[in-house]
């Protein structure tokens, strides 16, 4: 299947010269989503993955559906202050000024497998993150799954000596 045909480029936004990748139109087609979906759920099988975790929002929507295919549990990445319980925190780098990110501490048990997911891989910024949380709790990255990749960003670079899918590269 061809799944670039389900993205819809939407130009300018949300800022003039941004071509965005609108995924919402391969997530409200059920076998464009179905098939995305198993495409990383047969990547995960390979890799042993105990628990799937991935950052709000977008990395919600690919890694639950994945998770539940696999039968394994799913961990959120969320901003601060979101998260009830104790967490830990990583502070990382935008565009202007910077976020944090938090997970629960007791979401990930030392030595467990992980796949880490998301929608898009840009500069890399957020999964950067999302791997010290994991690894600051003794979780294994055993594989990364993106949606869509936007090559010339160099996201790929600064995940290096991970393991990434990604579905599409623009
Ligand atoms: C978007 C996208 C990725 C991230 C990619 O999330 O969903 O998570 O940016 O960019 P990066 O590789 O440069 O870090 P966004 O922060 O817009 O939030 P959302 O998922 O809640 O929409
Ligand atoms: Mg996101």
């Amino acid at each position: 299947m061809d799944l670039k045909k389900y993205i819809t480029i939407v130009p300018d936004f949300p800022k003039p010269g941004i071509m965005f990748k609108d995924i919402t139109t391969l997530m409200d087609k059920g076998e464009a989503y179905k098939y995305a979906t198993d495409q990383i759920v047969e990547y995960a099988r390979k890799k042993k993955i105990d628990i799937v975790v991935g950052p709000e929002a977008r990395g919600f929507i690919i890694g639950c559906p994945v998770a539940y295919a696999l039968g394994v549990g799913f961990a959120p990445v969320r901003k601060e202050g979101k998260l009830p319980r104790e967490v830990v925190r990583v502070e990382y780098g935008l565009e202007y000024g910077k976020d944090v990110l938090t997970m629960h501490k007791d979401a990930i048990k030392p030595g467990q497998r992980v796949l880490i997911t998301d929608d898009l891989l840009a500069t890399g910024g957020t999964i950067r993150a999302t791997i010290q949380l994991v690894e600051q709790l003794g979780g294994i990255v055993a594989g990364i799954a993106f949606l869509i990749e936007l090559t010339e960003l160099g996201g790929r670079k600064k995940l290096e000596g991970y393991d990434i899918l990604t579905l599409m590269q623009f």
